[in-house]
């Protein structure tokens, strides 16, 4: 019997999934502090990090940092971008030196295509963050 569904999609990327992602990619570095990407650019590839931790923080309370989330190893960030087009919806920052590959929308989302269970993973990252703001 399968395993349910939610355990399922909340499992994060296999190796084979992120060897496959990374295989894609154009490695990169990160020193701390440099921005990865900025809210409201237009800039639609995704990252995969390898090493080191990222924070997402919101530009709109830029007089206090406020951090949304940290993402760390074998994490992807900047999957909104690719999936629909528009700009960065929020400003992606190294916490400490970052290894990341970066990889083309085209290619994630053929990656995607591929790999549904995949999108239905980061699908359910994104619905996480949408039931959290309904609850403040
Ligand atoms: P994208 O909009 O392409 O670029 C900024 C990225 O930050 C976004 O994709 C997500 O990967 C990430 N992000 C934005 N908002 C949040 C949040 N509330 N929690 C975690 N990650 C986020």
């Amino acid at each position: 019997m399968n395993a349910p569904a939610g355990d399922q999609l909340r499992a994060a990327l296999s190796a084979e999934e992120i060897a496959e992602l990374n295989e894609l990619g154009i490695p990169v570095t990160f020193q701390p502090g440099a921005v990865i990407f900025k809210e409201g650019e237009r800039s639609n590839h995704a990252v995969l990090i390898k090493r080191g931790h990222v924070k997402v923080v919101s530009a709109t309370h830029a007089d206090q940092e406020l951090v949304l989330a940290m993402r760390g190893p074998n994490e992807v960030v900047g999957e909104m971008a690719p999936l629909d087009g528009r700009p960065r919806s929020a400003t992606v920052v190294a916490a400490t030196p970052v290894e990341a590959a970066i990889v083309s929308a085209e290619d994630f989302n053929t990656f995607l295509d591929a790999h549904p269970r995949v999108l239905r993973f980061l699908l359910t990252q994104i619905m996480q963050r949408l039931r959290e703001a309904d609850h403040g």
